[in-house]
């Protein structure tokens, strides 16, 4: 297979990163099968593709009417065989290695051969994700950063078993994507990227547990010297508390011994159910969650 014999894709999961990962490849041309397990969820991400698109136009950033980028995007509830002809499906569901590997055993089942099965994961080692097919070597990582339609880098990483030819028919897909890619050929869970990040929130976390600063303090360093466009508490609000929680905790349950370990305050806040801009409080507040308004 080509890049260009790729039509149709099919991404699962239409939350935080799955349906700006569907509004991408939707602009970048391509059809688009957007499912999830309930009408609502999608429903919601639909909203949520309109109003950043709008944006996106507002801007000049796409030529392309609003409803015409959403008239490639078909919503589906559950996987059948509705999806069978997608020759490239992008798996975002919950940072959990069960979940992760019953979609792909249900993706192996009903795309057809050539079809080739990225993952977005955060954290999770694709060789794992991949024991669920009968096609390991077509099993790769592609992993984007949130929101998708304005972050450049996506990360490409190989499994123990991924192709070569998989390995750069997503490359050239995420480029097809207008984005950045970086190749990475060995399975490290956590990519290069939070690999760093993750650091980062722990450093910081360390320095507000011990009471030597607190987090307003952390995220103006981070913005006024580090230069980073978010604060470190922001960006995790940002991202969803949850996904840091699971990103850690998920690493530690695989038994990664170089880990990162879970900040207290992580799983304080996830307990609690404040998981940041989606639930309207995290380390910050939100007037209006889901709707991120600088803090
Ligand atoms: N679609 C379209 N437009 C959007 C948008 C979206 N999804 N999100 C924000 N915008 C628009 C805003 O509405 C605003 O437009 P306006 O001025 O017309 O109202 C414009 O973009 C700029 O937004 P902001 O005013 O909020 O200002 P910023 O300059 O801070 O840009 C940002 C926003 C690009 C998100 C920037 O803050 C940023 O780069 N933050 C860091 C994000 C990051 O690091 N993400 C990676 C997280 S790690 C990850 O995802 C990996 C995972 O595995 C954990």
């Amino acid at each position: 297979m080509k890049v260009e014999d790729i039509k149709k894709i099919l991404v699962v999961g239409a939350g935080t990163m799955g349906h700006g990962i569907a509004e991408v490849a939707a602009i970048a041309g391509y059809q688009v099968y957007l499912s999830d397990i309930s009408q609502d969820i999608l429903n919601s991400a639909l909203e949520r593709i309109r109003w950043s698109l709008s944006k996106l136009q507002e801007r000049g950033q796409i030529k392309e009417s609003t409803d015409s980028v959403l008239s490639r995007i078909k919503p589906v509830v559950g996987l059948d065989k509705s999806v069978s002809d997608a020759d490239f499906s992008i798996e975002a569901a919950p940072e959990r290695l069960d979940i992760k590997k019953q979609v792909f055993s249900k993706l192996d089942e009903l795309l057809p051969p050539h079809a080739i099965l990225a993952s977005n994961t955060s954290s999770l080692p694709i060789s794992r994700i991949a024991e669920a097919t009968k096609r390991p070597e077509k099993v790769v990582g592609m992993h984007f950063f949130n929101p998708p339609v304005l972050m450049q880098l996506v990360e490409v990483m190989k499994g123990d078993k991924t192709s070569d030819e998989t390995a750069k028919i997503t490359y050239e897909l995420a480029k097809k994507f207008g984005k950045q890619p970086i190749m990475i050929n060995k399975d490290i869970p956590g990519y290069i990227v939070n690999r760093i990040l993750g650091g980062i929130n722990i450093a910081a976390c360390i320095l507000v547990e011990k009471k030597i600063a607190d987090f307003k303090e952390i995220d103006a360093v981070a913005r006024y010297k580090l230069g980073f466009p978010m604060g470190v508490f922001e960006l995790m609000d940002y991202t969803g508390i949850d996904v840091a929680y699971y990103v850690s905790k998920s690493r530690e349950e695989l038994g990664i011994k170089d880990d990162i370990p879970i900040c207290s305050l992580i799983e304080e806040k996830f307990k609690n159910n404040e998981l940041g801009v989606k639930t309207g409080k995290g380390f910050y507040t939100y007037p209006a969650p889901g709707k991120y308004v600088k803090p």
